[in-house]
């Protein structure tokens, strides 16, 4: 296989970036492309017993001869960007990857992240203004990459779009009844003043612009240039299935297209022979609000989020833990078209004894083995369990899958059974060696 997608099976933070990181490492392996999503992801690589915690670029950066792209379906916050950039180069000096920004991403302006601000907290969103900007994008008047070419098109662009905004925001907080002290502390007047927005992210975009490893263009000549010289390209999502704003738990869910549609979209780029590689948590979790069947809101849901630090990189949340949920893994296996699975934290699950896997829901007193998407539904679907052993000892030196305690091992095979898809990776602790590679 020459390209591989990856992506998320369940809520987002599966551990997408430790996945990505390891293919990234095949020599064959030229690009590394973001295809969704802003930063209101958080990919995290540890290398040498160091982490790096990514939002925005592709978790790929870590090396020098791959070149990372921010897709065309990616929306871009230039202050996150630069600050992300200033970071790499303080963490690994100049032995990182080229990074190619798609002129069709949409910019995350301030007015963006206060409608955030104002509206986003009924579903929990990361309030980076991811929402407000796909929506602007989708209305036609987001600002591009594009539009940061020359200064006066892009001052242009704010002031047209700050008019606009400046009567928004006063509509949303009216309307919303927002509180005099909530309103002092979003500083509207001084978030939006005109003079400042533009100088302010001239500042960041120039700074980008002018870094040497960067590049801006048209991100699907570049893929169809590297496929038509036989190079190998990796596809990494943000988010994961059920955030997907079509397909996942709507209206909780993210703005864009986790799913593999989105790879398309972001890229405007068909790559052949993709192998469709989805990444799954040994249990649950989610951050934000909305319907979450298998959640333990017992000792040991607090137990699986202390030792899997199940704690947001993006905003620092506690995330909800629960049990694996198959009817979930089946869902995404089969929107996604799943070739295989990498299951990740496994280690955390060790001294739970037994273990408990959904297999099933209950719905009307009928039993299915869908997973109920609709909030309506989940919200009254009766989860059926099967209870099987845990293990005792410690796995997280283990390098093969016969290394495994038996208990383990046939954990791993009730997902592949229930899927239809094998497991290919399973994740036993953090570091980058800490990963069984299977088949
Ligand atoms: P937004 O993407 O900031 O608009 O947030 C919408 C929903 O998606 C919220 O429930 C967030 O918690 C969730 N979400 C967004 N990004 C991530 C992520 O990277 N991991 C997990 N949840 C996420």
């Amino acid at each position: 296989m020459s390209n591989v997608v990856v992506l998320g099976t369940q809520w987002g933070d599966e551990g997408k970036g430790k996945i990505v990181d390891a293919l990234a490492q095949k020599r064959r392996v030229a690009a590394v492309v973001r295809y969704q999503g802003g930063n209101n992801a958080g990919h995290t690589v540890v290398v040498g017993g160091r982490k790096h915690a990514f939002h925005l670029l592709p978790s790929g950066m870590l090396y020098a001869d791959k070149t990372c792209v921010i897709g065309s379906g990616v929306v871009l916050n230039p202050q996150v960007l630069c600050q992300e950039i200033q970071h790499l180069e303080a963490a690994v000096g100049d032995a990182h990857a080229r990074l190619l920004i798609s002129e069709k991403a949409q910019l995350i302006m301030p007015w963006h992240v206060l409608r955030d601000r104002i509206a986003g907290g009924v579903l929990g969103t990361t309030i980076r203004g991811i929402g407000p900007t796909y929506a602007d994008a989708v209305d036609r008047r987001g600002i591009r990459w594009v539009d940061t070419r020359d200064k006066a098109r892009f001052a242009q662009r704010v002031v047209e779009e700050l008019a606009w905004n400046q009567y928004l925001i006063q509509a949303m907080l009216e309307f919303g009844r927002v509180p005099r002290e909530q309103r002092a502390e979003l500083q509207v007047t001084e978030t939006l003043a005109e003079e400042k927005v533009i100088e302010g992210y001239w500042r960041w975009i120039t700074e980008i612009r002018e870094k040497p490893f960067v590049e801006s263009g048209d991100v699907a000549v570049f893929l169809s240039r590297l496929q038509a010289r036989g190079k190998g390209i990796l596809f990494e999502g943000a988010q994961a299935t059920l955030l997907d704003i079509v397909h996942g738990t709507y209206p909780f869910v993210t703005s864009s297209y986790p799913t593999l549609g989105g790879l398309y979209t972001g890229t405007g780029f068909r790559p052949r022979n993709l192998h469709v590689l989805g990444v799954a948590k040994a249990y649950t979790t989610r951050v934000g609000t909305g319907p979450f069947p298998t959640e333990l809101s017992d000792d040991i849901g607090v137990q699986l989020r202390e030792r899997g630090h199940e704690f947001g990189t993006t905003t620092g949340r506690p995330r909800r833990c629960g049990w694996l949920d198959l009817p979930i893994l089946r869902y995404a296996a089969m929107v996604n078209g799943l070739d295989s699975l990498a299951v990740t934290k496994l280690d955390v699950l060790t001294g739970l004894d037994p273990l408990q896997i959904a297999v099933a829901y209950e719905m009307g007193g009928k039993r299915t083995e869908t997973f109920p998407v609709h909030t309506q539904d989940l919200a009254q679907a009766q989860v059926v369990y099967e209870t099987i052993p845990g293990w005792q000892e410690d796995i997280t030196a283990a390098t093969r899958f016969r290394e495994l305690p038996k208990a383990a091992r046939s954990y791993i095979s009730r997902i592949e059974e229930s899927t239809g898809v094998p497991v290919t990776m399973i994740s036993v602790g953090p570091g980058r060696s800490q990963l069984i590679k299977r088949g």
